[in-house]
């Protein structure tokens, strides 16, 4: 039987409690194929996040959240000694599969405080409180979504082309996606936005991703490559560019997918406004600046034969393959958090939005 379900209509991740699994879209076969996998072991979680079998930095928490307590729930150990040096090796272990996206040792992070503040309980109740934990960071991520949405749609009027480049859509968080989130709020109230997806060489998101997820909504998608983007803003087609990010320093200096800098150099020039998608997950005040930020590179052949039908550069050609740039702050227009939009200079701005954070989370 053909299958007629939208791709709207599964979840990016969740968890399989009854089969100690965690659940992911396949997002490596999209958009020819919806493929639904269950990962159960270390390394399947750890080959799934590395090979961008789940991917986009919220997602990437999520998965690891739920990840670590599927693991820790199998860990044998009665006394709270064995489990905390079993836990801390298995949470250590994902750790490594990534190291751009701060919210994978964010949420490892969390999950890991969960172990230490209650090393007065037993192990079973402790393998609860962990399960809370991680279903408690995927609806959190929901209703961060949602807020940078809001926020996000005071920045533009109905009828704007937003141009976009990646994927920081659903398909990289829970439900919404951060850059498309006020694309979908927009959606629901008749905005009737037009949207410029850049494909993004080498892994392809825009168009796999990104294209499918808008398109499978009923937004207006117009895939574009990424060398195209200087023309669609010089032809005024773009009011607005709004990308996600994988980590955002001190400073406001944002990693994002590579390719973004270039987007935002572009924006600078024709005067469009480039807003930074931030859940406060994704920004990290113990790095600097962009300088101190880890860039993942990976395999020449993403650049030299992925996706082609036969090899298109010279064997032994030398490649640069770095899966994200940094977007220097003076082109960044705003950052969106679930707190507010923060405005350079951002080095006192980021600060404000952890405070009235820090001021939420004490009611
Ligand atoms: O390599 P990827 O596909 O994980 O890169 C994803 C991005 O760069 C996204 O823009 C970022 O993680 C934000 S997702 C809301």
């Amino acid at each position: 039987m053909q299958n007629t379900k939208n791709i709207m209509d599964y979840d990016t991740v969740s968890l399989d409690d009854a089969n100690s699994a965690v659940v992911i879209i396949d997002q490596t076969k999209l958009p020819a194929k919806t493929e639904i996998i269950s990962l159960k072991t270390a390394q399947e979680i750890w080959d799934a996040i590395y090979l961008l079998k789940v991917r986009g930095a919220p997602a990437i928490g999520v998965a690891a959240a739920y990840g670590i307590y599927v693991l820790a729930k199998g860990i044998m150990a009665d006394d709270y000694d064995s489990f905390y040096a079993e836990f801390k090796k298995q949470k250590d272990y994902l750790d490594s599969s990534r190291p751009t996206a701060v919210n994978l040792s964010w949420a490892l992070n969390r999950m890991e405080q969960v172990v230490l503040k209650n090393a007065n309980k037993s192990v079973a109740e402790i393998k609860q409180l962990l399960k809370e934990e991680s279903v408690e960071i995927q609806e959190e991520d929901i209703r961060v979504c949602r807020a940078i949405g809001e926020y996000g749609l005071t920045l533009v009027k109905p009828g704007d082309g937003i141009l976009t480049h990646c994927n920081a859509g659903k398909l990289a968080t829970s439900k919404y996606g951060t850059a498309t989130a006020p694309i979908y709020l927009g959606q629901e109230r008749g905005y009737h936005f037009r949207v410029f997806a850049d494909e993004t060489r080498p892994l392809l998101q825009g168009a796999r991703l990104t294209a499918f997820e808008l398109q499978s909504s009923g937004v207006d998608v117009t895939l574009i490559c990424d060398n195209m983007s200087a023309t669609v803003m010089r032809n005024n087609w773009v009011d607005a560019v709004f990308v996600g990010c994988d980590r955002v320093a001190a400073n406001g200096d944002t990693a994002n997918k590579i390719g973004t800098s270039v987007v935002a150099a572009v924006a600078k020039l024709y005067h469009v406004p480039l807003y930074i998608a931030a859940p406060t997950s994704t920004i990290d005040l113990n790095t600097p600046t962009g300088n101190e930020i880890r860039i993942e590179q990976r395999k020449p052949e993403e650049v030299t034969e992925m996706w082609y039908q036969e090899r298109m550069a010279p064997e032994g050609v030398k490649v640069f393959n770095p899966a994200f740039d940094v977007t220097d702050h003076e082109l960044i227009a705003g950052i969106v958090t679930e707190y507010g939009i923060a405005r350079a200079p951002y080095t006192e701005s980021l600060r404000e939005i952890f405070a009235k954070k820090n001021a939420a989370q004490k009611k």
